[in-house]
């Protein structure tokens, strides 16, 4: 008898990186998975090699999101696990953002070590458009809102069900991006008040917050990767598996007293949330 015998899960995002590592250890313990991704050669993919189903959705898309978990109720009938995962943190053509994110933190250890003042500015925020600004709050945001709002109608007449979703480290200690950081930070305000809210009917809701671990989403940070090992107590980015494993208990009935609750697998690079 495996962890998650049985059971129904669907995992956004799961195309690559973590939420593909998190479909893979499900599937491991017993799950039957539903892959979603906005690209459908990766949740298809995927899908054929777990012997799931994939979906193509983007989850910020209240519709596309509807019509998922249709098929979702009309293919299983059931569900029992939602992974809230699909994110990103940089788009296509970031290019002056991801090397203002790798060189502005060594100019500004530079000039601190050589008696300050530090006068180069990371201005970020400053240069922000809004659509950037609501892209990042609506794939995030939006789309676990969008996704738990559906699972709910199947979760909830089943009076069981578990809800994880991608929270990070940078949704408490913060870090560059105040949208990325503010999307983290209200995803986990949302699962605390979801879990409040439908722990009457069985449904757990908790978060993971991962501090940095080695996927795609990391990749643009090679330059100022060695800086933030040496900030991480454990010396490293952690690997998907740092994130799958929790992931796994928090869907199976061994964490049933668990709800509301962030685990925050970092190396040590945050030690509370
Ligand atoms: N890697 C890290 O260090 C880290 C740390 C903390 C939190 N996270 C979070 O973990 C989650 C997964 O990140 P990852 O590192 O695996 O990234 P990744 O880039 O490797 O994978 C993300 C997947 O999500 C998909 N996706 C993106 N936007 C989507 C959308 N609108 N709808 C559906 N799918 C979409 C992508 O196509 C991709 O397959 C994200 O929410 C991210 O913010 C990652």
């Amino acid at each position: 008898m495996t962890r998650l015998d049985g059971k129904i899960a669907l995992v956004t995002g799961a195309g690559a990186g973590l939420g593909a590592q998190i479909a893979r250890r499900f599937k491991e313990e017993g799950a039957r998975l539903i892959i979603n991704d906005v690209s459908g050669e990766a949740a298809r993919k995927l899908a054929e090699e777990i012997d799931g189903t994939g979906i193509a959705a983007d989850v910020s898309d209240s519709s596309a999101v509807r019509a998922m978990f249709e098929q979702v109720k009309s293919e299983y009938g059931h569900l029992d696990i939602l992974v809230n995962n699909a994110g990103f943190a940089f788009k296509p053509g970031d290019d002056e953002l991801v090397a203002r994110v790798n060189e502005v933190p060594f100019k500004q250890q530079e000039e601190l070590m050589a008696g300050g003042p530090i006068e180069t500015h990371m201005d970020v925020t400053v240069a922000m458009s809004d659509e950037d600004w609501h892209r990042m709050i609506s794939v995030h945001l939006d789309g676990t809102f969008f996704c738990s709002r559906e699972a709910l109608k199947i979760m909830n007449p089943q009076l069981s069900g578990s809800i994880i979703n991608m929270g990070s480290i940078m949704g408490t200690s913060g870090g560059t991006g105040t949208n990325y950081c503010a999307a983290k930070a209200g995803i986990l305000g949302f699962t605390r008040s979801l879990a409040r809210e439908v722990v009457t009917r069985g449904i757990r809701v908790n978060a993971l917050a991962p501090g940095f671990i080695d996927t795609g989403l990391t990749e643009p940070l090679a330059t100022v990767r060695p800086l933030i090992e040496a900030q991480t107590p454990m010396g490293s980015f952690g690997d998907c598996d740092d994130i799958a494993w929790p992931a796994v208990y928090l869907a199976s009935d061994e964490a049933k007293f668990m709800t509301g609750q962030v685990i925050s697998p970092n190396g040590g690079y945050v030690m509370s949330q």
